[in-house]
């Protein structure tokens, strides 16, 4: 069941597009390629055209070369020339963007982006949706907006 989100601006998604989201990022978790971390991680992004990239998690034998879902569809939108993110969705076992992802989150989207986290445990058909925004995960960052970069 959908937890109640946490902010007022987060109401801004609306439920069809987070369902398109939430749906995305799931399909993308099943091409996950984590033999090491057996940690599959699913995401979708929505661009301001209104298209969806999505992401998975790739690892490899060489572990620091691991690739977080997050990024890859972020990098997928703006390598199709897509640079601003209006929401994200990740969908993993308790998840949540690490600290690498939020900031390469906040580098293309507004504060008030929609951030979505599914904790999903596909095996019991569990999942708990939280709703966030791109500021209150990456609070006081480094924006290149604000730097003149
Ligand atoms: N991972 C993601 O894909 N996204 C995150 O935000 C957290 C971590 C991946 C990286 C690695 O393949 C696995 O999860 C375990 O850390």
């Amino acid at each position: 069941m959908a937890k109640k989100p946490v902010t007022k601006k987060a109401h801004k998604g609306r439920p069809a597009e987070r369902k398109r989201l939430i749906e995305a990022a799931k399909i993308a978790q099943k091409n996950s390629y984590s033999p090491y971390s057996r940690y599959p991680v699913g995401a979708a992004v929505l661009t301001e055209s209104g298209r969806v990239y999505t992401g998975c998690n790739v690892e490899n034998a060489s572990f620091g070369l691991a690739i977080c879902a997050e990024r890859v569809a972020i990098f997928k939108a703006v390598s199709s020339g897509e640079k601003r993110i209006k929401a994200l969705c990740v969908v993993a076992k308790s998840a949540a963007p690490c600290g690498a992802c939020r900031q390469v989150i906040i580098e293309f989207a507004d504060k008030d982006a929609e951030m979505i986290y599914v904790d999903w445990q596909p095996l019991e058909k569990k999942e708990k949706v939280t709703f966030t925004t791109a500021g209150k995960l990456l609070p006081h960052s480094f924006n290149p907006s604000e730097a003149g970069l």
